[in-house]
């Protein structure tokens, strides 16, 4: 029974604009996530567009215990957005919170609400001159509000760091429907609590996010990356040293590219295979700064290769190859390469201290081949900060049966695997209800305990996305 009654969404309409309230099949289109998956087929859409409206509803639900679920792009991974089955609940979009409110290049800031995309606070940061540096794939779709309540990382975060590195203030409606403005400006601010980094990742457990302050740094107008095959996942550690002491500064990107998952995409799109040395794995590194990197690029290869980490390497020589590189870093996720397997496979968001990181994809290759011999296992992503995306999947239509029936088994070795190495099992895409049941055992119960108590001070009735993120209490 997750759609509350007429009357309550009656009074909602009272409440908004003519256009904020969809329901029924106006609003199942917007509730359908990037894998087919709808969150529900009874939903009651509401879209404010403006804080004072936000405020409004959840004045409203609060009285009426109706539960609010926050929903930014609608690109999460993890289910986060997905109603509760045992309560009536409301879906709210930020998407009509879509204006950019200021851009201050002299604060090195951008305030944009929370429905403004993510490729459009870049594009703003650009036009002055400076640059907004979380980046991910769905950029386009993914907005400042989601991305704030996942903690997202993405491509440049060996660098920048992931959204909380990037965000220095914001706003959010709490429970009672009040507005609290903490969108401030400050680089220092040592006066208590800091607020703000409650609601980063909370995936809208505790409030919902309506503007940040948003981080602006130096452009780096001169971007060039390589793509090297390496021999084997040792090569990694060694070979991102090498590219930390050859340019200083200037590394933004270090992601494992696996040679087939290369081959699987030109033959899906039609896009071209970069390089084949015969290696199982590549890396593309992208180098960024004021000034041309081509010389790091050089002292960077020649370093790697005379180690012998590196065996053979191209470099983007024009603007139109460098994005093509990215571009295939962004479609070689498994959504683009494996559509057909969506929703069967394992694909994992962990990460591990980098260090870790060759150890820990054999640990999970290895355990796939025992558990499940008949899936295909192989890992991509970003090495430069231990988050390497693994992927588990059927590998062909016969060998889904057994992949199902082997799945349970093999989640709980990946899991198994991440807490010996001290890793996560969420690295950027949040918790949800995907990993809700699996996270306990990564922290110490207390930790969890803690995160119940400032649940329930922030938000005493439950209402703001309830059932999400903190697993239930050990019994
Ligand atoms: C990526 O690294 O490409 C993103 O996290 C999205 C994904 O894993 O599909
Ligand atoms: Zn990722």
């Amino acid at each position: 029974m997750p759609a509350p009654d007429h009357a309550f969404v009656d009074s909602l309409r009272g409440l908004l604009d003519d256009r904020a309230i969809l329901t029924g099949a106006d609003a199942i289109g917007h509730t359908t996530d990037p894998r087919g998956v709808s969150a529900t087929d009874d939903v009651v859409l509401v879209r404010p567009r403006d804080v004072d409206g936000v405020s409004a509803v959840v004045k409203a639900c609060a009285l009426a215990g109706v539960a609010i679920v926050a929903q930014g792009g609608n690109t999460g991974l993890s289910y986060g957005t997905h109603l509760p089955a045992d309560r009536p609940s409301i879906l709210l979009s930020v998407s009509r919170l879509n204006q950019i409110e200021s851009v201050d290049p002299d604060r090195w800031t951008l305030t944009a609400q929370a429905g403004v995309t993510i490729q459009a606070v870049q594009e703003a940061a650009a036009a002055v001159g400076r640059k907004f540096a979380p980046d991910w794939g769905a950029r386009g779709t993914a907005t400042v509000g989601g991305g704030i309540s996942t903690d997202a990382g993405g491509t440049n975060v060996v660098r920048y760091g992931n959204m909380r590195d990037n965000v220095m203030g914001l706003e959010a409606v709490v429970a009672d429907g009040s507005v609290w403005d903490g969108r401030r400006s400050l680089r220092k601010d040592s006066s208590g609590y800091d607020l703000k980094h409650l609601f980063i990742g909370a995936e809208g457990t505790l409030g919902i996010v309506t503007s940040a302050v948003l981080k602006l740094v130096p452009a780096t107008p001169y971007e060039t990356s390589t793509l090297a095959a390496i021999t084997d996942l040792d090569d990694l550690m060694p070979l991102l040293s090498l590219a930390q002491e050859h340019a200083p500064g200037a590394l933004s990107g270090f992601e494992l590219i696996p040679t087939f998952a290369m081959h699987r995409l030109a033959e899906v799109t039609g896009a071209s295979v970069h390089l084949d040395a015969g290696t199982e794995f590549c890396v593309l590194i992208r180098l960024a700064s004021s000034e041309p990197v081509d010389d790091m690029i050089a002292a960077f290869l020649s370093a790697g290769a005379g180690a012998g980490h590196i065996v053979d390497a191209i470099v983007a020589g024009t603007p139109d190859q460098e994005t093509s590189l990215w571009h295939m870093r962004d479609e070689i996720t498994p959504m683009t390469t494996y559509v057909e397997y969506q929703g069967l496979g394992l694909k994992l968001d962990t990460a591990v201290p980098i260090d870790q990181i060759a150890e820990f994809v054999r640990r999970i290759s290895q355990r796939a081949a025992e558990i499940a011999p008949d899936s295909l296992c192989y890992g991509f992503g970003h090495v430069g900060d231990g988050n390497i995306h693994m992927m588990i999947l059927p590998i062909s239509p016969e060998a889904v049966e057994p992949w199902l029936a082997a799945k349970p088994a093999m989640e709980a070795a990946v899991d198994q695997t991440v807490f010996e190495l001290d890793g996560t099992l969420s690295a950027e895409h949040g918790v949800g209800l995907l990993l809700k049941d699996r996270v306990g055992p990564q922290k110490q119960e207390l930790e969890w305990d803690l995160m119940r108590s400032i649940k329930r001070a922030l938000d005493p009735d439950d209402i703001f996305n309830p059932g999400k993120l903190i697993p239930d209490p050990e019994v």
